[in-house]
């Protein structure tokens, strides 16, 4: 008798194309899509959220333009479209319906406490759309769509994640058997990259370029950015979140790229300055991006690639999400239909 083979666990994950990605992106996610894409235990599926990213309002040709260069990205970082499902999140329809459909299970309440919300609606005070405050009801949808076992995300987003689990959960009791409540995957170190200017703060590509690593930054630019970077005055090399936040952010770094304990180069490094330590974290950041770096502008110059990439990608989500939204019409009382 042949044995059938298991069916692999699933794999969502998404980045939104509003600037360019950062060493947060890279260390917090995309370097964790490559490892679980390596380990062949799983099928997985990665989105350019773009959707997501009209919450914060986008110049219409710059949003076209980075939506290809993140997918772009993703293949430079080392995920293989032939292994992995890559799309825009725009290109499959699925995504926004079952975000209405979810949107009638979420209430106000949780919506309203997302962190990642009030922080937006301070951002953007002239802004406050819907959308923002929606925004999770989206992410829900794009994770339970595919019926993902597994999200590996940064520490910013597990709040989010939360929220697409109580949903499946709260659908699942009232119709049974909908969504696979999914799990969050969070890599070993670097879950929670800080800005450089403000290390109370997470890395993020909206705020001002010197507070962030671009994966694309030159060695020279990425030299004076960390050299430049807050730390403190009592010159001591050592992990203390709560005092020293901005050393303790380079000590991060640098153990995420080398996988040497944060606790370790601070012992080996006892007694040193902070130039010290500036300069061997720029230094294994700029080897770690350099091979990325090289790979992208090839990516990128080859639209025809790219643009069957993105297609044969939506092509095959669209088939995975069809499944899923033809068990939530049938499930939640819609009329049935023949396309
Ligand atoms: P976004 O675009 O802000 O960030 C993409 C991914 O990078 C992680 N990340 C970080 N990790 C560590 N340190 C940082 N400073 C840092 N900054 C960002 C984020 O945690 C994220 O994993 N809402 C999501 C996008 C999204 C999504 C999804 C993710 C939409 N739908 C479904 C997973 C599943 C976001 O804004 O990510």
């Amino acid at each position: 008798m042949t044995e059938v083979p298991a069916k692999k666990k699933t794999i969502f994950s998404g980045i939104q194309p509003s600037g360019i990605l950062t060493l947060g992106n890279y260390i917090g996610a995309l370097r964790n899509w490559v490892s679980l894409q390596d380990s062949g235990e799983y099928d997985c599926i990665y989105c350019v959220v773009d959707l997501h990213a009209l919450t914060v309002r986008q110049d219409p040709a710059a949003l076209r333009r980075r939506c290809a260069e993140t997918l772009a990205l993703f293949i430079a970082c080392g995920l293989d479209p032939e292994k992995n499902v890559m799309y825009c999140q725009s290109h499959v329809p699925a995504h926004s319906e079952l975000s209405w459909l979810l949107g009638c299970f979420t209430y106000m309440g949780e919506l309203q406490r997302m962190t990642q919300f009030k922080d937006k609606s301070q951002k953007h005070a002239d802004n406050i759309n819907a959308g923002l405050l929606t925004y999770p009801v989206l992410m829900a949808a794009d994770i339970l769509l595919y019926q993902s076992d597994l999200v590996p995300i940064g520490a910013d987003q597990k709040q989010h994640l939360e929220l697409a689990r109580d949903i499946a959960i709260r659908m699942n009791n009232l119709y049974g058997g909908l969504f696979t409540v999914p799990d969050g995957y969070f890599g070993k170190a670097g879950t929670r990259v800080m800005s450089l200017v403000d290390p109370t703060r997470k890395m993020s590509k909206s705020d001002e370029p010197n507070s962030y690593i671009a994966i694309l930054d030159k060695p020279e630019e990425i030299r004076r950015k960390f050299r430049r970077a807050v730390t403190d005055s009592d010159g001591e090399i050592r992990v203390d979140r709560e005092n020293k936040p901005g050393v303790t952010n380079l000590l991060d770094i640098l153990s995420a790229v080398t996988g040497e304990g944060a606790q370790q180069i601070a012992d080996r490094l006892a007694g040193k300055g902070y130039g010290a330590l500036k300069d061997e974290v720029a230094e294994a950041v700029i080897a770690e991006l350099a091979p990325v770096q090289a790979r992208y502008s090839e990516i990128l110059a080859d639209k025809a690639y790219l643009e069957g990439v993105m297609q044969s990608g939506a092509e095959r989500a669209s088939r995975i999400a069809a499944k899923t939204m033809r068990k939530v019409h049938k499930k939640l009382g819609l009329a049935p239909y023949k396309l």
